[in-house]
């Protein structure tokens, strides 16, 4: 599937992710040094954070509150917001956009 990801400049990437790498991997994984991901995909640093476009948001997996209570830490929380390294890449997300959120 791809992954389509806007970086904080607003630059837009398509990505091929294989399924079962998580949407952080992918977006670390092509160089992009903006994901910084620094608990290594644990849920306990947030700096995974990204923006995932609507469509696309209700197919993810609800977010557990270990995934809520580290978002709530950050200042740049909306209704879209979510952990990348919580959602496994599937077929049913080919084409999924998400946005790299400001950093904290
Ligand atoms: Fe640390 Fe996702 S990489 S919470």
């Amino acid at each position: 599937p791809e992954l389509i990801v806007v970086t904080r400049e607003g630059e837009e990437r398509t990505l091929s992710a294989d399924v079962g790498l998580s949407v952080m991997e992918v977006i670390r994984d092509a160089g992009i040094d903006e994901m910084l991901a620094l608990c290594g995909g644990c849920c306990s640093c947030a700096t995974c954070h990204v923006h995932v476009e609507p469509g696309f948001f209700e197919k993810l997996p609800p977010v557990t509150d270990d995934e809520s209570d580290l978002l709530d830490g950050s200042d740049h929380r909306d209704s879209q917001s979510r952990l990348s390294c919580q959602l496994l890449m599937s077929e049913a997300l080919n084409g999924m956009r998400v946005t790299l959120a400001k950093e904290d």
